[in-house]
């Protein structure tokens, strides 16, 4: 599988879409820490019918969203259409990134009607930032994901060794040539604190999250400061590397939160049962990130929804075989039983 995505994508994309920070150590354990936890089914409970759906900032939807991801055209030539379109058939939520290579009123037209959600990072120019989220919000994008974890790139080797360049235009700089991908990260602003996030809370127009906590005086910043989300989340091992995993930092936070917001995990989520044990620890959704671009790689918008359905049909077997048919009454009694 490694061998054909590296054949597929190339050295730098491969190395860009695949890789981790420093020595890859949470890369591998955001799986692993998901693979450890143990399920305890509860037998001969009527499980004939089963809701996989949750409510997620007022809503019911499934438990799954796309995470956001930068540059899909590199991915495969219809990027983040591709991408959309796929979530839209597989009725799973959606994430665009702003480092997005398909402009976002294109990608809310491929959602439909369901729409989705609009990633921000908060750039050195603020108007460039503030200019995105004008886009989202006419677009039709129905919350902003703030990413928190970035105020600088993590050390990341394999885009060193390779030098990896964007070749398509990004949304953030249409006009602009290619540029490699430690320009476009130069570009953050490192001096953006939780008075910040305040102020986007207000002036946002649309529902707030953020995403990057893995601390619990951290979620609690986040709700003081007007939140509707919290994404924990280490960047899928991408930033600093030896960070706590999403399944290890997920429970104090929703202990902290105490139900003042949604709380959504990510990072190495492969399997439906990974997302049970994720809304068993307490999490209201859980987005998937690589596997979809693997999807898109081999198949186009195909292969995401491949992907995506395979992860629905998992998460509907786990629910039965678990014994617990609404996935919204899952609970740490389905990892400890009791
Ligand atoms: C290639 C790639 C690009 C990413 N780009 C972004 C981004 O632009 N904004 C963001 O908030 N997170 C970004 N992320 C992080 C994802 O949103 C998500 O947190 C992570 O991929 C989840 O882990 P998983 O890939 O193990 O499922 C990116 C991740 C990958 C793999």
């Amino acid at each position: 599988m490694e061998d054909d995505l590296l054949a597929l994508l190339g050295e730098g994309a491969h190395g860009y879409f695949a890789g981790g920070a420093g020595d890859e150590i949470t890369l591998r354990e955001n799986e692993e820490s998901w693979s450890r936890l143990r399920l305890a089914p509860r037998v001969l409970v009527d499980v004939a019918e089963r809701d996989p759906s949750v409510t997620l900032l007022g809503r019911r939807r499934s438990p799954l969203l796309v995470a956001p991801m930068a540059y899909q055209k590199h991915v495969h030539p219809d990027g983040e259409l591709a991408s959309a379109r796929a979530a839209a058939r597989t009725g799973t939520g959606y994430v665009l990134s702003s480092q997005t290579t398909t402009p976002p009123a294109d990608v809310a037209a491929a959602l439909g009607e369901r729409g989705g959600w609009f990633q921000l990072y908060v750039f050195g120019d603020r108007q460039v930032s503030l200019d995105l989220v004008a886009q989202a919000r006419e677009s039709g994008f129905e919350a902003l994901v703030l990413t928190v974890d970035f105020p600088v790139a993590g050390w990341r080797e394999r885009d060193k060794r390779t030098g990896f360049r964007i070749e398509h235009p990004v949304a953030l700089n249409p006009d602009g040539p290619a540029l490699t991908t430690e320009q476009l990260f130069a570009m953050h602003d490192p001096s953006l604190t939780w008075d910040d996030v305040a102020e986007l809370a207000q002036v946002a127009g649309m529902p707030l999250l953020v995403k990057g906590v893995l601390r619990p005086d951290d979620a609690e910043r986040a709700v003081d400061a007007g939140v509707a989300g919290i994404v924990v989340s280490n960047h899928g091992g991408r930033q600093l590397d030896t960070v706590l995993t999403g399944a290890q930092a997920l429970p104090p936070v929703v202990e902290a939160v105490a139900g003042r917001a949604d709380v959504l995990v990510d990072g190495g989520v492969r399997r439906g049962w990974d997302v049970a044990k994720a809304l068993a620890l307490g999490a209201d959704a859980v987005l998937v990130g690589r596997p979809v671009l693997w999807g898109m790689a081999t198949g186009g918008q195909d292969g995401a929804a491949a992907v995506l359905d395979q992860l629905h049909a998992e998460l509907d077997s786990t629910l039965a075989l678990l014994g617990v048919p609404r996935a919204e009454d899952l609970d740490t009694s389905a990892l400890t039983g009791r």
